[in-house]
């Protein structure tokens, strides 16, 4: 097995480039997709390219049950259906009035770490903080975060995952690892909105509850799935936006000076951290006859591994792809997804990582990365477990 880094999985992208924008892979059994171009238009049409694989991963009965509501796997019309209920109470006037409560949490967990010297920027911010939010959000206990980071741990915990492995046995193999926890997630959920019925709060939980299209209301089930989506894809993928965007302004002194200057380059700074550290290197979609992605024909039922990573350094598409530039403007990098699965989080990751990394760069003069840090398998998540920062107060 081999041990990636971000720099070794950058080469194997390029290699995986040189064979061919779009090519079959005989080892991971599966299409490449690796230009930008390429990973949008597939991207753009859920018709010939579905999320649905349950066709060629059969999900066991309770992975099924939790997948009723996770509408990221779904087409239309279904998908439709069920986002546009969402979107009713996860609107930008939602998001937007976290404000206070974001900076208050940062301020809350950065007190709790003293002044200047050592501290562990994913134990005391990158990770409590979405979770705390998402929580709160949802109307979770305080008291049960903990649990979170267990599942999420068990569920992302794919070290020993690498390109050798064919994808699909690879992904059957990781389900029935994560059986158990699914199971415990699921009944966890199933109690906790089963609560909110009895006793309805402001939360989301009880306002999905509520919430109507078309006369028609989610069932239990789907609620379980849908909050399981949140409560994951919205905490780990922050928490390594947080970490990664800290890094690259680390590792790019010059950038890191210009946004203390003016703290409106943080969003820039913010956007590119995004497309340098993707931290969803990949998505998948399953085309449904055959057609041609870019100039390649692929056949029916082909499974495409579309490669976000590589397509935010697609040269046609981005000027001196490898830099780090917190000017690029525009900056159309595909790491929230393109088109109807659009990320529907992203104005809530974007206002956390700029309210949190605003204060951290208010309250200390000086941050600079110590080591060792210890990165993810980034050929499944770009992501930091640790790291250390030896911080100055202001
Ligand atoms: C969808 C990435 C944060 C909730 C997606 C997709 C990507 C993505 C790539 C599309 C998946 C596909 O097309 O197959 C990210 C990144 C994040 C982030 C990089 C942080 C930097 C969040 C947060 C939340 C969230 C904070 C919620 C609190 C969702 C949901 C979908 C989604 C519900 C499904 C949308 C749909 O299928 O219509 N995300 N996400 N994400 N994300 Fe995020």
């Amino acid at each position: 097995m081999t041990t990636y880094t971000l720099p070794t999985f950058l080469d194997w992208l390029a290699e995986q480039r040189s064979r061919g924008l779009v090519h079959y892979d005989d080892r991971q059994q599966v299409w490449q997709v690796l230009g930008h171009p390429e990973v949008s238009a597939v991207l753009s049409d859920p018709a010939l390219f579905s999320s649905d694989l349950s066709s060629v991963m059969p999900a066991q009965d309770e992975y099924l049950l939790f997948q009723k509501g996770n509408f990221v796997r779904m087409d239309p019309p279904r998908h439709r259906k069920l986002r546009g209920l969402v979107s009713q109470v996860f609107t930008p006037r939602m998001v937007a009035g976290l404000e206070p409560r974001i900076a208050a949490i940062t301020t809350e967990l950065l007190d709790a770490t003293g002044g200047s010297g050592r501290l562990d920027l994913i134990e005391a911010l990158a990770y409590p903080l979405p979770v705390i939010v998402i929580a709160e959000l949802l109307g979770i206990p305080a008291a049960d975060r903990p649990i979170f980071r267990r599942w999420a741990d068990v569920l992302f915990d794919q070290a020993d995952v690498d390109p050798s492995d064919p994808v699909l046995e690879a992904g059957r193999a990781t389900m029935n690892r994560v059986a158990p926890t699914i199971r415990e997630m699921n009944s966890y959920l199933l109690d906790h909105i089963r609560s909110r019925r009895a006793a309805p709060g402001d939360d989301l939980t009880s306002r999905l509850l509520a919430a109507e299209v078309d006369g028609e209301h989610l069932d239990d089930q789907e609620i379980v799935g849908f909050v399981g989506l949140l409560l994951l894809a919205g905490h780990i993928t922050t928490t390594a936006t947080l970490g990664n965007t800290v890094l690259s302004l680390d590792e790019h002194p010059g950038a890191a000076a210009e946004v203390r200057a003016d703290p409106g380059l943080l969003p820039g700074a913010i956007e590119e951290g995004i497309r340098c550290r993707t931290p969803f290197p990949r998505l998948a979609r399953r085309a449904t006859i055959a057609t041609r992605v870019g100039t390649t024909m692929v056949p029916s039922g082909a499974i495409l591994q579309l490669w976000v990573t590589a397509a935010n350094r697609d040269s046609r598409v981005f000027e001196h792809p490898d830099r780090f530039d917190i000017h690029r403007s525009p900056n159309p990098h595909l790491s929230f997804g393109h088109g109807i699965h659009f990320c529907l989080g992203a104005p809530l990751a974007r206002l956390e990582a700029r309210v949190a990394l605003r204060i951290l760069l208010d309250r200390y003069r000086d941050i600079a990365v110590a080591e060792p840090i210890e990165e993810r398998n980034p050929w499944i998540m770009v992501s930091i477990n640790r790291l250390p920062l030896e911080v100055r107060a202001a």
